[in-house]
C-alpha cells in the first residue's frame, strides 16, 4: 500500500496540464487547456483541463476526473499503478505502508506489466553483464553505430543462447508459466509440453506504450540466416495490441510535440539510427502496416507527419495507402525519399543532424508531387495509365477535409499534371458527392446540436431538478466559503434557504450533508477539492464533471449561454441568486405538477379544496419568484 503521506504529496505536486499533455496536444485557452480527445474520436477539440481545478472533462464524451483519474483512464491501469506512475514522472519516493504485495493478486495486465518490465530489465542486464552479451552482442550493437546512452534509453537487451534460460529464470522469480505465456515471452511447445523462450540469441528491442511501459518484444539474429526470420516479435497480447502501438513514440513524443512534426520509418534499427544522430521525433510501425489508430495516436501530438521512405520505388507504392489514410485523418502529410541505395539507417550514419535536418527540408513532396513523381514514367507514355494516375491524385485530393487546402491541392494538382482545373475539378466534385451518398447510407453521422444537455436524455423529465441542484452544489463547492451579503458564507445562506429541501440527486444530497454537517460542527468546509480527490471514483467523476459544466440552465426560459466558466467568477453573488432561484422555481413548478397528479386521483371534496388551495399558493410563489428573477414563463 502505499502511504497516504505519499499520495498527498503525489496529488499537491502533480500538475494536471503536465500530465495530460504526455498524451494530448493541448493549447492554451483562457485559463484552461484544449486539445482533442484521448477517449473518443473527435475532429473539434473539446477535451479541456482546468490547471486551477485540476481536473479535466470531455465535453464530448462526458469523461471527467483528476489527474490519477486520467491516467487510470488512459493507461487501463488501477489506482496504485496511476499513482506510481505519477510518482516516477515526478520524482516522489513512494513510501510503503505495510503489506508486501504479490504480483499475483495484483490485477492481471498489472501483473503482466510488471512481468514484462522484470523481463526487460533482464535482458538488459544480460547485455551489459553476460559473456555472450559482452562479447557478442555489444559489439555488434557498437558496428551498428548505436551508443551506450541509446541502448540505455531504449533499454536494448540480449537474450541468452539456450532455449529455456530465460523462463526458467522467470519461473525461479516466482512468476507463473501462465503469466509468461500470456505475455508472449515464453511458448509451450506442442511436442512436448515443455515451456521455452520465444526469444533467444537476439538482440532484444523492447517496445513500450504511449507511457513508457514495455508491452512487448522485437528480436533480432545477429546475423542473417535464411533459415529464420531476422526479427521475433512478440505476439498481440491483452497489453499489446500492434495496432495502437509505434515504435520509439514513447522516447520521441516530446521532441515530437516540441518541433510538432512526427517522421514515420518502416524499422527498429531506422527509428535508433536516426535519434543516434539527432533526429529525435521519430517513430515506426515495426513490422505492420500503419493503422488508422497509429495515426490517431501521432494527431495527440502533432498534425504534421513526414513519411520517410527508403530510395526503393516499389517499397514507396506499397506506402501509398499509409498517406491516403493519414490524409483522411486530417493529418498534412509531406513525404521524403531517400536517396536510391539508402535507407533510414545508412542514411543517418552518412549525414550529420543538420545535413539529415536540411535534405528533408529540400526533399519534402506533398502527397500530390509525390504520387505523381512516383508514376510519372509510367503514365507519361501511356495515356490510359496517366487517366489511372490522374483519378488516384484527385481521389487522394478528395480524402482532405479542410476545405480550403482541398482547393489548394486541386489547384496543385492542376499544375502537376499540366491539366486544367475545371477538369479535375469536375472529377473531385464527383468523388465528393459519391462520398456523401456513401456515407448517408452507410453510417449516417448523428448530428450533435451545439449547447444541448449531454446528460442521458432519459434522465431529462419535464418536471426534474437534476440540473438545477446540480448547478447548487456546483455553486457550493466553487464559491462555498466566499462572503454573502447578510451571511458569513455563501454555504450559509445556501443552507438555510434549501434547509427543507427534498434532493433528487443521490451525489448532491450526501454532499449537501456533508456541507451542512460541517457548518453546523464548524469544521472546514469541503470544497471540490475534496472531492476530486476522496478516493470514491464515482464522487470523484460526478465533481470533476459539475465543476467543468458549462452553463446549463433548465430548458425554457434562457438560451444556453456558451461563456466559459471555469476561471475567476467574480459575479458569484448574482450567479448563486440566480441558482437558488432557478432551483426553487423548478421546486414549485415539481410541486403543482405533483398536485395536478393527486388532485387527478383524490376524489374527496375536502381534500380537493385543500389541493386547490395549495396549487394557488404555489403558483403565487412561483409567480413571485419568476418576477424576481425577471423572467417570464409560458404556459404553467
Ligand atoms: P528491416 O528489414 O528494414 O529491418 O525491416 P531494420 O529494422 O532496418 O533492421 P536491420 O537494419 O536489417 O538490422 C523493417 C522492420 O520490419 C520488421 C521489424 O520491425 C523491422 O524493424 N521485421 C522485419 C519483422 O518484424 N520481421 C522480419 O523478419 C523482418
Ligand atoms: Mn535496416
Amino acid at each position: 500500500m502505499i502511504s497516504k503521506e505519499t499520495i498527498d504529496k503525489i496529488f499537491s505536486t502533480v500538475r494536471i496540464e503536465e500530465v495530460v499533455s504526455d498524451f494530448v496536444k493541448l493549447k492554451k485557452r483562457g485559463v484552461n487547456y484544449l486539445g482533442n480527445c484521448p477517449f473518443h474520436n473527435e475532429k473539434t477539440p473539446s477535451f479541456t483541463v482546468s490547471p486551477t481545478k485540476e481536473i479535466f472533462k470531455c465535453f464530448g464524451c462526458g469523461k471527467a476526473g483528476n489527474a490519477v483519474n486520467f491516467i487510470m483512464e488512459h493507461e487501463h491501469i488501477g489506482y496504485p499503478e496511476a499513482l506510481r506512475y505519477l510518482a516516477e514522472k515526478y520524482h516522489i519516493p513512494i513510501e510503503e505502508s505495510a503489506t508486501n504485495e504479490n504480483p499475483e493478486e495484483k490485477s492481471e495486465r498489472e501483473a503482466m506489466f510488471i512481468l514484462l518490465s522484470a523481463a526487460q530489465k533482464y535482458f538488459t542486464q544480460q547485455l551489459i553483464d553476460s559473456e555472450e552479451g559482452k562479447t557478442i552482442a555489444l559489439p555488434y550493437l557498437k558496428e551498428r553505430e548505436l551508443s551506450q546512452t541509446l541502448i540505455t534509453n531504449f533499454q536494448l537487451g540480449w537474450a541468452p543462447g539456450g532455449r529455456d534460460v530465460f523462463s526458467q529464470w522467470a519461473l525461479k522469480n516466482a512468476f507463473s508459466q501462465e503469466l509468461l505465456v500470456k505475455t508472449g515471452l515464453s511458448i509451450v511447445s506442442e511436442k512436448d509440453g515443455k515451456l521455452y523462450d520465444r526469444f533467444h540469441e537476439r538482440i532484444i528491442f523492447p517496445i513500450h506504450n504511449v507511457s513508457g511501459k514495455v508491452v512487448g518484444f522485437g528480436g533480432r539474429i545477429l546475423k542473417s540466416n535464411e533459415k529464420t526470420a531476422k526479427y521475433i516479435n512478440s505476439p498481440e497480447t491483452d497489453v499489446y495490441s500492434k495496432s495502437k502501438i509505434l515504435y520509439g513514440l514513447a522516447q520521441a513524443k516530446k521532441s515530437i510535440r516540441q518541433l510538432d512534426e512526427c517522421i514515420m520509418v518502416e524499422g527498429y534499427i531506422d527509428v535508433l539510427s536516426m535519434v543516434q544522430n539527432g533526429i529525435e521525433n521519430i517513430c515506426a510501425t515495426s513490422g505492420t502496416s500503419l493503422t488508422e489508430d497509429q495515426l490517431k495516436i501521432i494527431k495527440r501530438f502533432t498534425e504534421n507527419i513526414i513519411f520517410l521512405f527508403d530510395g526503393d520505388k516499389a517499397g514507396q507504392k506499397a506506402a501509398l495507402r499509409g498517406l491516403d489514410m493519414a490524409l483522411q485523418e486530417g493529418l498534412n502529410v509531406q513525404v521524403v525519399a531517400l536517396p536510391e541505395e539508402d535507407d533510414p539507417d545508412t542514411f543517418a550514419k552518412r549525414l550529420k543532424e543538420d545535413e539529415i535536418r536540411i535534405y528533408l527540408k529540400e526533399n519534402a513532396k506533398n502527397f500530390v508531387r509525390f504520387r505523381y513523381d512516383l508514376y510519372k514514367d509510367e503514365a507519361s507514355a501511356d495515356p490510359a495509365k496517366k487517366a489511372v494516375l490522374v483519378k488516384e491524385i484527385i481521389h487522394s485530393v478528395a480524402l482532405v477535409n479542410d476545405t480550403i487546402k482541398r482547393s489548394l491541392f486541386l489547384q496543385e494538382a492542376a499544375k502537376v499534371l499540366n491539366m486544367s482545373e475545371q477538369v479535375l475539378h469536375q472529377e473531385l466534385r464527383r468523388i465528393l458527392v459519391e462520398k456523401v451518398k456513401e456515407q448517408n447510407n452507410v453510417d449516417r453521422l448523428p448530428i450533435a446540436l451545439p449547447f444541448v444537455s449531454q446528460e442521458d436524455p432519459q434522465e431529462i423529465k419535464p418536471k426534474d431538478t437534476l440540473h438545477q441542484e446540480k448547478k447548487i452544489i456546483r455553486d457550493l463547492l466553487l464559491y462555498g466559503t466566499r462572503e454573502y451579503p447578510g451571511y458569513e458564507t455563501v454555504a450559509q445562506y445556501l443552507c438555510s434557504e434549501l434547509n427543507e429541501i427534498q434532493w433528487n440527486e443521490a451525489n448532491c444530497l450526501r454532499i449537501f450533508d456533508e456541507i451542512q454537517k460541517a457548518i453546523q460542527e464548524q469544521i472546514a468546509l469541503p470544497d471540490y477539492t475534496t472531492y476530486i480527490r476522496s478516493g470514491d471514483d464515482e464522487l470523484e467523476h460526478f465533481v470533476s464533471s459539475l465543476i467543468m459544466e458549462k452553463h446549463k440552465l433548465a430548458e425554457g426560459w434562457k438560451t444556453f449561454l456558451d461563456r466559459e466558466i471555469i476561471g475567476p467568477d467574480e459575479n458569484y453573488i448574482p450567479e448563486v441568486q440566480s441558482s437558488l432561484n432557478h432551483l426553487k422555481l423548478r421546486k414549485v413548478m415539481q410541486m403543482i405538477y405533483e398536485v395536478d397528479v393527486l388532485s387527478k386521483e383524490v376524489i374527496a371534496p375536502e381534500k380537493q379544496d385543500e389541493l386547490l388551495m395549495m396549487k394557488k399558493a404555489l403558483n403565487e410563489t412561483k409567480k413571485k419568484l419568476s418576477e424576481e428573477m425577471g423572467v417570464s414563463i409560458l404556459g404553467k
